[in-house]
């Protein structure tokens, strides 16, 4: 089939079936829903046996539904409708949700399902179902739509038309508004929970409004709604029967950041605790495992340096394997472009957090008493995903789609010593390929140019189980001693045909000139990037229908 997507963003939903979908054989395009009669030039140049929308904010113009199959993929159990349907399952406490796909029509999410699916709700944040949870349940719904075509196509099959609830509207922050001195932290948690990654809870810290995001619970007491002190870069406040942890706040008119950054007298609040539980360790036999949970996979300079202590402790450890196992969510996206862009000189702050960067990959790839591997749970970008190459084995979960390129940020020409990681993995014609296309890369396409070793693991839970079995059974291998001569071996060859300062050297030239070079393009995009200005175009490397030499497609 050909299949239009028509989406707000190309965000981690609209990329992971981009990646399904082209692997189950379908000729893809994309068109970013900004404006109707491009919209509809995308239809006519494209011709779309479908339009699917992942991820849309608002109604599909009607042209367009009542002339082309439109499927719409809607975060909620099969009946319901209207906006911020994940927001509203959290706050409600829904012990199961689901994702249905329904045919556009007049009526918003009011048309017939071609497919649904459902799953256990989890305790945790909104943004955090919506890559787990939502995205396997949205790509085994439209996986089940698109098979159904042909029949429908034939006339053997019609979606069904089902009873459907009364509209919610759109979750207001009237609705979220924390009660400090009643909401016990459970309810306190939900709406923390079901705001995160946009739009926050709208409140006041020490004074200051803005918006709450990044909460966990706490285990301390006082006076419900006081600020009880702060730990690592977020503070402390009580809830009517507990506590609860919050990392970032924005300002109106500000962007997301630490609670540290944003709050003016966060210093002079106690410190309850240094560690906030961004970094964790643990060992499980022969094998040490290195938890890196940063919020939204971003590693700041102070990070940067904070896991390279954390590495050097590892490796201080008798163990015979380091899994590098990032977050839940995230693997790692690379630097961290808030904090950079909040800085006094974000170009100085660039060098700085790349300059850490660069010491924690060296540090992985200079490793030769003990293999190492990446343990990929979540989605990488950037350096994140080089960051991973760093380890002697990549391993990431079923689903995780990487984003292994640097060019969407303004042209970021990349470090992390990605010249020496990917060409001596994939080739140097892949590389280029890779890095060229700037497209998501899936596991299996990725296990098959062999930037990652293997792939598996329906959830990240049970992935980092199986990732630890094997690592062990690595570090217990009859040819563990072999495998280790031979890694030292290759990296002193490889050491004596070019040094790891050389490539690091030549990547910072180039990251030199995107940082304080005649061309802005960086600075411009991470501005774009952080302030979440609305897209104006399709960027060229999506809507494949605006390739020059494109032709109209002929049934
Ligand atoms: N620094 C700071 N925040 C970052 C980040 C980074 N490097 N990468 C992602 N984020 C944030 C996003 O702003 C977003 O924030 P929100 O919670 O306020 O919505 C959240 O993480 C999720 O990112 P999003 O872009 O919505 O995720 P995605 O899955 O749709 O896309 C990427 C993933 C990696 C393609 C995309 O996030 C990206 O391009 N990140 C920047 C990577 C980069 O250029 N790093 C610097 C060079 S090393």
């Amino acid at each position: 089939m050909r299949i239009l997507l028509l989406s707000h963003a190309f965000n981690s939903l609209t990329q992971r079936l981009y990646v399904e979908l082209a692997a189950s054989g379908h000729e893809l395009s994309v068109e970013l829903d900004i404006n109707d009669s491009v919209t509809m030039e995308a239809v006519e140049l494209f011709r779309p046996h479908l339009i699917l929308a992942p991820y849309l904010r608002r109604a599909i113009p009607e042209a367009i539904w009542r002339s082309h199959l439109c499927l719409i993929v809607h975060p909620g159990s099969v009946g319901d409708r209207g906006p911020s349907a994940l927001d509203w399952a959290i706050m409600q406490g829904k012990s199961e949700w689901g994702v249905t796909v329904l045919q556009a029509e007049a009526e918003m999410d009011a048309g017939p399902v071609w497919a649904s699916e459902t799953f256990p709700m989890r305790t945790a944040k909104k943004s955090s179902l919506y890559r787990n949870e939502v995205t396997e349940a949205a790509v085994r719904a439209i996986l089940a739509a698109t098979d159904r075509w042909p029949d429908y196509r034939a006339g053997s099959w019609s979606p069904r038309a089902v009873p459907m609830q009364p509209m919610h509207g759109r979750l207001s922050q009237a609705e979220r508004t924390i009660d400090w001195t009643r909401d016990d932290t459970e309810r306190v948690m939900r709406k923390l929970n079901a705001a995160d990654g946009f739009p926050g809870v709208a409140d006041m810290l020490l004074g200051q409004p803005c918006h709450l995001f990044n909460a966990r619970p706490f285990d301390a007491r006082g006076e419900p709604g006081a600020l009880l002190g702060r730990v690592g870069d977020g503070v402390v406040r009580a809830t009517a029967d507990g506590a609860v942890w919050i990392g970032h706040a924005q300002c109106p008119g500000g962007i997301k950041l630490p609670a540290s950054m944003v709050l003016a007298g966060f210093a002079n609040l106690p410190a309850l605790a240094e560690d906030d539980g961004t970094f964790r360790y643990e060992e499980q036999g022969p094998v040490g495992i290195l938890h890196f949970d940063a919020y939204n996979g971003a590693l700041g300079t102070a990070e940067c340096v904070r896991l390279l202590e954390a590495y050097r402790a590892a490796l201080a450890r008798p163990t015979r394997v380091i899994v590098l196992a990032g977050g839940g969510d995230f693997f790692c996206n690379g630097l961290d472009l808030n904090r950079i862009e909040a800085a006094g000189s974000p170009a100085d702050e660039s060098l700085r957090n790349i300059e850490a960067m660069d010491d924690l990959c060296r540090a992985i790839i200079e490793t030769d008493d003990r293999l190492t591997v990446s343990a990929l749970q979540g989605n990488a970008g950037a350096g994140g995903a080089f960051l991973a190459l760093a380890a002697d084995v990549v391993w990431a979960r079923d689903g995780v789609v990487l984003n292994p390129h640097y060019k969407n940020m303004g042209n970021l020409f990349g470090s992390e010593y990605w010249t020496y990681l990917l060409p001596r993995r994939v080739g140097p014609e892949a590389a280029r390929a890779i890095m060229e296309r700037r497209l998501p890369l899936g596991v299996a396409e990725a296990g098959k140019l062999g930037f990652i070793d293997g792939h598996f693991g329906a959830s990240g839970a049970h992935f980092l189980a199986e990732a630890v079995a094997r690592a062990r059974e690595l570090a217990e291998a009859a040819d563990y001693a072999s495998r280790l001569a031979t890694k030292r071996r290759v990296r002193a060859t490889d050491e004596a045909a070019k040094p790891l300062a050389a490539y690091r050297a030549e990547e910072l030239k180039a990251m030199q000139r995107n940082f304080y070079g005649f061309d802005p393009s960086y600075h411009v995009a991470r501005h774009h990037f952080v302030a979440k200005t609305p897209h104006s175009w399709t960027p060229r490397h999506l809507a494949r229908h605006r390739e020059l030499g494109w032709q109209l497609p002929v049934d």
